[in-house]
Parts: structure tokens; C-alpha cells; sequence
């Protein structure tokens, strides 16, 4: 079957990927194939074979190229084309008829009597807004919104996607086009991921938009291939050479053709009221889509009116948001469960009748904390109002109406008097108000304790259900176990869900913590009242840990941000026996328990700002900062004429392009380094 000759394969290739695409296009984007699996595979597999025979005739449109990339080392900050809006919202129907008689009052100044508007009302889809750049037809470009300017290049993930074309369909495409659009899991999909990985023990996401969020910003595309994500696209941006619409409904047809998604109910509405009764149906038909949907987005259709309207602040005049309202449900609280946090405060969470809310089953809601619970006067037993409102994890806001008028009514719940975890007896301290396990080797707050020193330390591919392994395993207790893990590689193969790759990758990171600075060492270790400015200040102050526990609270009180109060506190637990023998454990394993006293002020790059751009070589975006930092530079996202330096390396995006642009120099990393050890005055 395999040509032989260069020429005849090159021609299949092109008719093989054409095939592919146009099924593709089939199943994911109009969901109506008219090939089944087994051919569309065999046709992928031909495609597959004759690309590894001919490697030169690859090309990154190729169907099996969408998860052909290697993992990034870094989220890359990119800026947008075109500022990604926000939009205002309405909440009813008297507030969206003041909107369109505000873009009628506007209009009217400019000299427009009696426009006649016709509007056009989209599902607003609860995802992450997408920008997707297109140079004649081919996609080079897929970067979140991030804060309207400057968003994080996710091309990778988004390459994944099967509803998203690699190239446009149709002939003619313009020289460039960016569409924008929301990415999403839909609820089937959402379901499925979760029941997958609550069997392989894994965590489960809280909603669809978290899961498609942790998706999507992940560094290996192999990872996004595997949980599925899906795309809808509701708006044109940049475009140049070509394309020049009247209305939105005929850009919204121009994507449809396009190959992208596009809702099938998006409807031109030529009154208010008809635009009013559309946002009432979609808030009905909200809980039977398969996706969720937090409001509806009324635009104005006329393209020219939209021009004429322009932007106030971040949100357009000639489009608004009818949100709909948070969504509730009420269910029984069938109990309070407590769980120690890592200093042993005991966090109150509810255990609920499960219950649907806003397209998820609920189970258990968070009650936050002990003073937070007195507040809401809640009762075991009795039903309660739970929220889900958007990307937030649950909450029980109170008892459901009238429960509290009841003359009967529960007891009102009390902290345990031993630790649900260790049955250790619990207190409460003087002045606090909240409920305490004392029992420092309790396992519930050691778990807290090291999922806090891992995540602080920045230790890749261990997170809470690793630490529970571990310690289950009885390998690690504290956070010095975790460098002598080492020791264990053997036996680490073995667990279900490592293998040799991710346990060497595990053991990598490891090592890798150990050139965490000092300040944050300090924060990892768990000292109460000591955050992460906390910990970096105390570096600062002291300089090394001999001097720190040596200090008096006079002497600790002289670090910026440390009152009376809390010098005492640090001192107390400087002092305590086990916080001694963890930081000379921690000291022997070779963790930085000094810092080079350059106060900002005085370091090399003090006053100057800084971009980073694209991967460096050597050191990680982090790394860098923090260096750029500690030489009292500062680091910022855009490039401006006050930047002194962009720093950029391999697949630099605009911001190189920027500073090209308005003189800034430009370094690579031996020049930051040059630069950091220097200052600006030697040339580099
Ligand atoms: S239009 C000026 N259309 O809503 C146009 N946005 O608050 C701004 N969204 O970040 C965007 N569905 O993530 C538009 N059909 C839709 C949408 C939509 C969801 C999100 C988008 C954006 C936010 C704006």
C-alpha cells in the first residue's frame, strides 16, 4: 500500500489529512459522522505509517500532530492582539432595558436618532475565555485571557482539542485572524474524569470549570489529551487581509464555516422583549445542557453600531451579561465533620444529603471555620441552603427559610472534645476561638503540615494524596523524611501509578527543592504566623538560621511587618525542642538556611524593572525572578518604555517583539546573569 516514491506519498499524506479533518469535523464539531471509529482509525494509522516513512512530510496540521508536543517547562506570558474584554452584568429585565436605553441615550449624542437594533443572545458559557491566533489558515497560537492585556500561551493543550481546527476550513483564509471563544468540559465529560479518578485513587475536581482550568494550564499536552475538553467559539477579533462583516450573526456563520463550533441556538432577536424572553429560556433550559451556562450574552448584531458604541473601562457598551441568579438547592445536613488544619485548628465542614446543584452532586459543602458556623446558627438535622455559585467550592450559607423560626429545634453543634483524627483531648486556647488539637504528631495535622511544606517548596508531582501514601507506608513522618525518600526508589517503583520515569521525575524535584531560598524554607516548615513575606523578610533580617534562633523577640521585631505579638509567637516555637530537630534535619540534607544579606535597596538591580520573556536555557522563570528580586529589581508582565530589560529565551512571543520595538535591550540569559552580578553599569 505504501507508495514508494516521494511524489505519491506526498499526495496521499495531503488526501489522507483532508479525510481526517473532514471526519474529524463530522464527529466533534456537527456530531453526525459518516465514517464509523474503525475506519476513520484505519485511515489515522495509513496517515501514521506513511509520515514515519517519510518524516519530512510531517507538518503541524497534521491530525496526528494534536499531541505531538513535548511538555513546556513554563507557562509563557503572551500579550493579546487585541484586549480580551470583560463584560457588565444585568439581573433582570428592568436593568437590561436601562442598558439598551443607555447605548440609545449614548447613540443619540453621536448624532444616531431612532437606531434600530437587533441583537444578538448567546449561551455565556462557564469556561475559560480563549484567544486562538490563525496565520493564513494554520494555528500558531492559543493563549488564555489572563488579565485582558497579557495571557499564559497554552497553544500546546489547546492542540488537544479535536473541536478546535489546526487549519481553517475553505479556501481562501484571511492572512490573520484571531477567534475567540471558551473552552470548557462539558458535564458528561466532567463525570466521567471524576469517577475515573476517584477509582484510581486519585483527587476528583471540584466543578467542570476547575477541571477544564487545571487542564488547560497544564505543562504536558499529553496530560490535557487525556481529559477531554471541548470548545465553543463566539467572537471574531484581529483580523487582517480579508473578511469584512456587517454583523456579528455573520461572523458567528464565517466561524461556523470555518470548522468551529458554534451553538446551533444563538438567535437574532429584534425586540426587547424577544431579547428578554430568550435569556428567560435559557435560564429554564439551563439544568438539561450538558455543559454549564452561569448567564446569557446579548450583544448588539450590527457591527458598525458595535464601532460606534466602543468600550467604557474593560467592558464594551454594545454587550452586557444576564447573569442568572447563584444557584441553591436545600438538603439536610446530616453532620459536622472536623479535620485539623496543619497547626491544629479544627476546620468545620458539612456532610450533606447529597444533593444536585448547578449541574454537580453535592455532598459535603465547607463551613470555613468555627466562628463562622456559631454565625450561621446551623443544627444537625435540620435542612439547609447550599450555594454554588461559579467556580467556588460549595458553602451551606444557612438553614433553609423558616427553620430557624422552629420552637424545637437541634442542639447547637460543638467542636469535638477529642481529635476526630489522633482522640487526642482538644482545647481551646486563651483569646482564641478556635478549637485546638494539641497533640503536635497528631497524623491529620502532619498531613496538613507536609502537603503545606510540599506545595511551599514547590515540589513537583507531590501533593496531598502522594503524602498520604507515603505516610501510610509509615516512609514519611516529617518533612525531612521527604529527602530520604531516595533511599526508597526501589520500593517507590512498586506503588501502583509510579513507574521508573515519574519516580526518577519525583526524586529530580526533590533535589531540586533543596536551592529554595531561605525565606522560604522558613515559610515551608510551618511556623505559625509566618507566611510566605513573613518567611522572605525574616531571611532578609537575620541573614542565617544560627542568628534567627539565636534572636531575641526584641531582635525579631525589628524585621518589617513583625509586631510584638507575633515576635513572641516565633520566638515560642523557635525555642520548641521538635521545630530544633526538624531544622537541623532539614539543615543536613543540604536546604538553604542562609541568605546573602543584599537588602533590596542596595542590590545590584535596585529601582530597575525587568520582563521575562520565552524559556531560558538554565534557570526557571521563577528562579530568575526570584534572583531579580533579591538584587531589588523588580519583575513585571508588559513591556513598557520605562522596562530597563527585557529578558528573553527560546520562543520569545511579542513581548520580544515589543522591545525591539521601542528600544528596550534585550538580554539572554548570560546577559541577566552578567547584569545580576554587576549591575547595569558594566556592559554586558
Ligand atoms: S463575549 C466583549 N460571548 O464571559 C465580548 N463572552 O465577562 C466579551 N463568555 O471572559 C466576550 N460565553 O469567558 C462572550 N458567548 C459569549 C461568552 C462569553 C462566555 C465569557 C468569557 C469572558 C466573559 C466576559
Amino acid at each position: 500500500m505504501t507508495p514508494s516514491d516521494p511524489d505519491g506519498a506526498a499526495a496521499r499524506i495531503a488526501r489522507l489529512r483532508e479525510l481526517l479533518a473532514h471526519h474529524s469535523y463530522r464527529y466533534h464539531v456537527l456530531d453526525d459522522p459518516e465514517i464509523g471509529d474503525a475506519e476513520y482509525d484505519a485511515l489515522y494509522r495509513e496517515l501514521q505509517e506513511l509520515e514515519s516513512a517519510y518524516p519530512d512530510l510531517v507538518t503541524p496540521d497534521s491530525p496526528t500532530q494534536r499531541v505531538g508536543e513535548a511538555p513546556v517547562s513554563d507557562l509563557v506570558k503572551v500579550d493579546h492582539l487585541q484586549r480580551m474584554l470583560s463584560l457588565a452584568n444585568v439581573r433582570s429585565a428592568a436593568e437590561l432595558r436601562a442598558w439598551i436605553q443607555r447605548m440609545r441615550n449614548f447613540l443619540a449624542r453621536e448624532g444616531i436618532e431612532e437606531p434600530s437594533f437587533e441583537f444578538v443572545a448567546e449561551p455565556k458559557i462557564d469556561g475559560l475565555a480563549m484567544s486562538l491566533v490563525y496565520e493564513h489558515g494554520l494555528l500558531v497560537r492559543g493563549v488564555t485571557r489572563g488579565d485582558g492585556q497579557t495571557g499564559e500561551d497554552v497553544t500546546h493543550n489547546l492542540r488537544t482539542i479535536a473541536q478546535i481546527p489546526l487549519r481553517l476550513r475553505g479556501a481562501e483564509p484571511p492572512a490573520l485572524v484571531e477567534v475567540r471563544g471558551e473552552v470548557y468540559m462539558s458535564l458528561p465529560d466532567f463525570q466521567a474524569l471524576n469517577e475515573r479518578r476517584a477509582a484510581a485513587g486519585e483527587s476528583t475536581f471540584m466543578n467542570p470549570r476547575n477541571s477544564a482550568a487545571g487542564t488547560v494550564r497544564q505543562l504536558d499536552p499529553r496530560l490535557a489529551a487525556g481529559r477531554p475538553l471541548s470548545f465553543w467559539a463566539y467572537q471574531l477579533g484581529v483580523v487582517s487581509g480579508g473578511l469584512g462583516f456587517a454583523t456579528h450573526r455573520a461572523a458567528l456563520e464565517w466561524l461556523r464555516e470555518a470548522g468551529f463550533p458554534v451553538h446551533p441556538d444563538i438567535r437574532v432577536l429584534a425586540s426587547e422583549d424577544a431579547v428578554v424572553a430568550q435569556c428567560e429560556q435559557w435560564q429554564q433550559r439551563r439544568g438539561s445542557l450538558d455543559f454549564e451556562i452561569d448567564g446569557v450574552v446579548v450583544k448588539v448584531n450590527d457591527l458598525e453600531l458595535q464601532r460606534r458604541l466602543g468600550v467604557v473601562g474593560r467592558e464594551p457598551r454594545w454587550a452586557v451579561a444576564w447573569k442568572f441568579p447563584p444557584t441553591t438547592a436545600v438538603t439536610t445536613l446530616l453532620d459536622i465533620g472536623w479535620n485539623p488544619g496543619k497547626f491544629g485548628d479544627l476546620h468545620p465542614y458539612a456532610m450533606l444529603e447529597p444533593v444536585h446543584v448547578g449541574g454537580v452532586t453535592v455532598k459535603q459543602a465547607t463551613l470555613h471555620n468555627e466562628e463562622d458556623l456559631a454565625r450561621k446558627d446551623l443544627r444537625v438535622g435540620e435542612p439547609v441552603i447550599v450555594l454554588r455559585a461559579g467556580d467556588v467550592i460549595p458553602q451551606v450559607v444557612a438553614p433553609a427559610p423558616h427553620v430557624a423560626e422552629r420552637s424545637a429545634r437541634p442542639q447547637r453543634p460543638r467542636p469535638p472534645e477529642h481529635c476526630p483524627v489522633c482522640g487526642t483531648r482538644t482545647v481551646k486556647p486563651e483569646g482564641s476561638v478556635f478549637t485546638k488539637c494539641p497533640n503536635h504528631a497528631c497524623p491529620g495535622r502532619r498531613i496538613q503540615l507536609l502537603t503545606h511544606f510540599v506545595a511551599a517548596m514547590d515540589i513537583e508531582g507531590l501533593g496531598e494524596r502522594q503524602v498520604l501514601a507515603f505516610m501510610e507506608r509509615g516512609w514519611v513522618q516529617g518533612a525531612a523524611d521527604i529527602y530520604r525518600l531516595r533511599e526508597r526508589e526501589e520500593e517507590l517503583v512498586e506503588i501502583p501509578g509510579y513507574g521508573e520515569t515519574s519516580v526518577r521525575k519525583l526524586l529530580d524535584a526533590i533535589e531540586a527543592s533543596k536551592t529554595r531560598p531561605f525565606g522560604r524554607v522558613l515559610f515551608a516548615i510551618g511556623i505559625e504566623e509566618v507566611g510566605d513575606v513573613t518567611g522572605r523578610a525574616l531571611a532578609r533580617q537575620l541573614g542565617d538560621i544560627d542568628t534567627l534562633l539565636n534572636a531575641s523577640p526584641d531582635e525579631l521585631e525589628q524585621t518589617p511587618g513583625v509586631g510584638p505579638k507575633m515576635a513572641a509567637a516565633i520566638h515560642a516555637q523557635l525555642a520548641d525542642p521538635a521545630m530544633r530537630a526538624l531544622i537541623a534535619a532539614l539543615r543536613e540534607h543540604g536546604l538553604q538556611f542562609a541568605q546573602e544579606r543584599t537588602l533590596g535597596r542596595e542590590g545590584t538591580l535596585a529601582g530597575r524593572t525587568i520582563v521575562l520573556t520565552g524559556t531560558l536555557p538554565g534557570i526557571t522563570r521563577e528562579q530568575a525572578t526570584e534572583m531579580i528580586v533579591e538584587a531589588g529589581g523588580k519583575v513585571t508582565g508588559s513591556v513598557s518604555k520605562k522596562t530597563d530589560y527585557v529578558v528573553a529565551g527560546a520562543s520569545a512571543g511579542t513581548k520580544l517583539a515589543r522591545a525591539e520595538a521601542l528600544g528596550v535591550p534585550v538580554l539572554d540569559e548570560a546577559g541577566l546573569l552578567g547584569l545580576l552580578a554587576t549591575g547595569p553599569d558594566v556592559k554586558s
